[in-house]
């Protein structure tokens, strides 16, 4: 029986198009799938998306579409990027299908059931603005909101709590007992230094949005995030359903890996193992967690451009390449950096250069001396012969120690080392000296068939990396599908070969300076100054009634130093408004101005005192001016 192999990316976030930074994750498991598939594994490949949350529900209203109109729109084109990407998964789980929700639900009533999950309530500062909330710790100065630099109010919600704080010990010792669990290892240390600071029960429902899968026994609630996200990786299986074959299959076979970037990393780490442990479902998958792709200037970021998607250097370039680059350029447990002269530099020296000379020169020659045709050479006739069969299984056995690790980078270095050899081996023997000699036919078919043994195994290591490279070379050479495999990988099951009379180089090499340009300018093309998503309709600007209101009296809010509450005169009555603005007013100055009120903005209490609207002011980083009016009338409409 083949062993079995499970291997999942992060279910990514609807909120707009991915770029190369998590498309890295997709193609990281793409290749190691692949890698095991040619070892021989029952392999299985999940990805999919995280449909849900209040950001969700936001967007697609500001699009004007219904969540699940947007949720489908983002989840077709991630689908068509992943096949451009040529990313074989085996299944695209997406949180909104029945087949997910109904798993959530069974995993939270159950929780509960167990007293694993409590209700409480949820303390946190909420931006009115930003619909978010926030921690103490993650405002800015007086409490102020670290987005929009606005009053925050504290507010307490009914909230659902997972008891982490119960497992803390039985977590920290299943980390302990199984050294592989998490890696690189400085990663495991984050996360065991996080758990020993002492974990806080995780509120796991919220009530201020809909856009969720509802708690069944108290449906005010919907599953806040992570539960509803990390149970795809076995609602996938059909864990709880009426078919529980791939669960037990895959789950519970022989080896599963989740791969997530560094900022999910506790996610996985704690919360998933603890919802595992409380379920009575074995633990039984390694975590690796990646570092991040960033520009020279920092993150990649939408806002400022500073991204970079896959799809137009795939267009232009071909996939191998934004593979090869993607695989490479981020170390095992650090960050990489895009820039577009290394992307170049890459395509040129290591693709062009190395690999697809090698393969050409190595073509070339056996066409020009052999006309297309080597046999098997019946014995060594160089010292190098040695040095290169010898690299060659070397190199097998560190790729698979790398690979094994989800170190791809150096998987790739080490393929590398066995190209440069290769091509040193071609200096070292000169066929073309021994071309000249009549008597030395033998030995110049030994180099040549050598030459080729050895692009057949760097053919073999890079399939599942190179995946169209490695096939053009296969064809070029010759190579029988049965000495393509892992089984084949040994020096000398090669037989006699024909070669292709028709070489095409696999990497042409590039322009540097015309190819660096034409990169910068694809990322200049990124800087969005209005995206689709800041842009309203004329309706929704019309849905805000803005009046003329007249303040008639002002005080400091009683609790609040920073507030001030005022009763505002806007004609239908006299309203009540809480504003943030006494660092720049005294209720004196304040009373008698004639100021515009947002009238139809949803009551609120801002530290127990109710506020019936907004005031509307301007503001630089110094000065807070509330907007007036001079001839207009309490009442009278803006528009
Ligand atoms: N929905 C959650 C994951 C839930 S999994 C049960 C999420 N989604 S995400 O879309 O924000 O991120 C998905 C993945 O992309 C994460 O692993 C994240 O680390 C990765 N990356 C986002 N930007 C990245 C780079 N610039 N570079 C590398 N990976 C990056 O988090």
């Amino acid at each position: 029986m083949k062993k079995t192999f499970y291997i999942t990316t992060p279910i990514y976030y609807p909120s707009g198009k991915l770029h190369i930074g998590n498309s890295y994750t997709t193609v990281l498991c793409d290749t190691v799938n692949r890698y095991k598939g040619l070892r021989g594994y029952d392999t299985r490949y999940l990805t999919g998306m995280d449909e849900h949350g209040q950001k969700v529900e936001t967007v697609a209203s500001e699009l004007g579409k219904t969540p699940m109109e947007h949720v489908d729109d983002i989840a077709r084109d991630t689908q068509n990027m992943w096949r451009t990407l040529d990313i074989k998964y085996d299944d695209f789980i997406r949180t909104t299908e029945k087949r997910h929700k109904t798993v959530v639900k069974k995993i939270f009533e159950q929780l509960l059931e167990q007293d694993d999950i409590y209700l409480g309530d949820y303390e946190g500062y909420y931006c009115m603005p930003c619909e978010s909330f926030f921690t103490e710790t993650q405002l800015e100065e007086n409490h102020t909101c670290p987005d929009c630099g606005r009053e925050t109010e504290l507010v307490k919600e009914e909230s659902y709590f997972l008891r982490l704080s119960k497992y803390e010990n039985r977590l920290l010792k299943f980390i302990e007992d199984n050294p592989g669990f998490i890696t690189p290892e400085k990663r495991k240390n984050e996360v065991v230094a996080f758990i020993k600071q002492g974990l806080f029960d995780l509120s796991v429902s919220r009530t201020s949005f809909d856009w969720g899968v509802k708690v069944v026994s108290n449906p005010a609630h919907v599953v806040y995030v992570w539960v509803d996200a990390l149970s795809n990786y076995i609602s996938s299986l059909g864990y709880g359903s009426s078919d529980e074959s791939l669960f037990e299959k895959y789950w519970n076979g022989d080896e599963v890996v989740h791969v997530v970037g560094k900022d999910i990393l506790r996610f996985h780490a704690i919360y998933w193992p603890i919802m595992l442990m409380a379920l009575n479902i074995p633990i039984n998958f390694k975590l690796y967690a990646h570092g991040w792709y960033m520009m020279k200037d920092g993150k990649m970021s939408k806002s400022t451009g500073q991204v970079v998607y896959p799809e137009p250097l795939i267009e232009k370039y071909g996939l191998d390449p934004l593979r090869y680059f993607l695989l490479k350029e981020l170390p095992y447990a650090g960050d990489g950096v895009f820039t577009p002269e290394d992307f170049i530099a890459r395509i040129n020296f290591d693709l062009a250069n190395d690999f697809g000379n090698l393969l050409n020169r190595t073509i070339n020659m056996i066409n020009k001396y052999f006309d297309s045709k080597i046999s098997k050479p019946r014995k060594s006739y160089f010292e190098f012969d040695k040095q290169l069969t010898d690299l060659v299984s070397k190199t097998i056995e560190v790729y698979k120690e790398d690979m094994d690790k989800l170190n791809v980078s150096s998987a790739i270095q080490n393929v590398w080392t066995l190209i440069s050899r290769t091509n040193k081996y071609i200096d070292e023997t000169k066929p073309w000296v021994l071309a000249k000699d009549e008597d030395a036919k033998k030995e110049l078919n030994s180099i040549l068939y050598n030459l080729v043994e050895s692009l057949r195994h760097i053919g073999i290591l890079l399939s599942p990396i190179l995946i169209n490279s490695s096939k053009e070379l296969f064809k070029q050479l010759n190579i029988p599908l049965e000495l393509q495999t892992w089984d084949s990988l040994k020096w000398g099951k090669l037989g006699a070969v024909e070669v292709t009379d028709k070489p095409t180089p696999i990497f042409p090499r590039l322009d540097k300076k015309i190819e660096e340009e034409y990169i910068l300018d694809l990322l200049k093309n990124n800087v969005v100054e209005e995206t689709p998503e800041n842009l309203i309709e004329i309706g929704d600007f019309l849905k805000i009634e803005l009046v003329v209101g007249v303040i008639k009296e002002c005080v400091v809010h009683p609790d609040a130093d920073k507030l001030l509450v005022s009763q505002i005169d806007t004609k239908d009555k006299v309203r009540q408004i809480v504003s943030g603005i006494s660092k720049f007013y005294t209720p004196e100055e304040l009373v008698g101005k004639k100021v515009i009120v947002v009238k139809n903005l949803k009551p609120v209490k801002l530290r127990g005192v109710m506020s019936e609207g907004m005031v509307l002011a301007g503001k630089n980083k110094k000065e807070l001016e509330v907007l007036e009016v001079s001839k207009l009338k309490a009442g009278d409409i803006i528009s």
